[in-house]
């Protein structure tokens, strides 16, 4: 039986804050295969790793990220709460690379496109990724499949996936239709009859989010999945190793 790779969604996010170096940081030393994160692109057109569109949630500052300069950004504390992280400040995607240079893990790029079309995202990621060196250990996804069209028109090697929520019909044959390496699932769409076996038929990997629970872990691996997205990946990797 195959093994799924695991990869840390937002980082390590279930013990560090989401989509900061503590998290990506703590990925690595875990273990991890990979990491997901979220890009946004600030007023000054820096591209940062955030979920969300506003600040709100995840620091102690308030609006939206279009709206700020990187220096205004910075000023803010994403320690979401989790108070032994005071001082996180918001990362850029360049210092994510810089982070998991050493590492050898792969990066999934989530392209946060879906509210706010950011002008040219999609030319500048594939630019900075290019600028350094990371090619080959990048995977983009987006909800956005336009965004995800753009990027294999910019680099027609890089690899993408497609990320979907609730059921959409035929996404394998979708998928292999506008040549994408992989579909992103939400876990529980794995539910559709022959799911695995057409993403098979069609040479198109499953990458699948978010499988926090024992129980998801394991169906994964029984079905065959290429990456579990897991906010812990610690417990993914002990799961899997038993
Ligand atoms: O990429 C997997 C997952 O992160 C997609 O949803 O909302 O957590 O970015 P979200
Ligand atoms: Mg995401």
């Amino acid at each position: 039986m195959s093994t799924p790779l695991v990869w840390a969604h937002r980082g390590a996010s279930g013990y560090a804050p989401e989509n900061t170096l503590p998290a990506f940081k703590m990925a690595a030393d875990m273990g991890a295969d990979g990491v997901e994160l979220d890009v946004q692109l600030t007023k000054d057109d820096v591209i940062v790793v955030c979920h969300d569109e506003r600040i709100d949630r995840t620091s102690n500052g308030a609006g939206m990220i279009a709206d700020y300069t990187l220096a205004e950004l910075k000023a803010f504390d994403f320690n979401n709460s989790n108070y032994a992280f005071e001082g996180t400040k918001i990362p850029t995607m360049e210092e994510v690379f810089d982070l998991l240079e050493p590492t050898g893990l792969t990066i999934n790029i989530e392209l946060k496109t879906g509210e706010i079309f950011y002008p040219d995202l999609e030319k500048k990621i594939v630019e900075l990724t290019r600028k350094k060196n990371w090619q080959d250990r990048v995977i983009y996804s987006s909800f956005n499949h336009y965004s995800i069209m753009k990027i294999k028109e910019i680099d027609p090697e890089a690899k993408t996936g497609f990320l979907y929520a609730d059921g959409t019909l035929n996404m394998p044959g979708y998928a292999a239709e506008n040549q994408v390496n992989a579909l992103h699932p939400a876990f529980y769409n794995l539910q559709y009859e022959n799911f695995m076996g057409d993403c098979a038929m069609y040479d198109i990997d499953v990458n699948v989010w978010t499988v926090n629970s024992e129980a998801a872990m394991l169906r994964c691996r029984d079905l065959g999945v290429n990456a579990v997205i897991t906010n812990y990946p610690d417990k993914a990797i002990a799961l899997y190793k038993s």
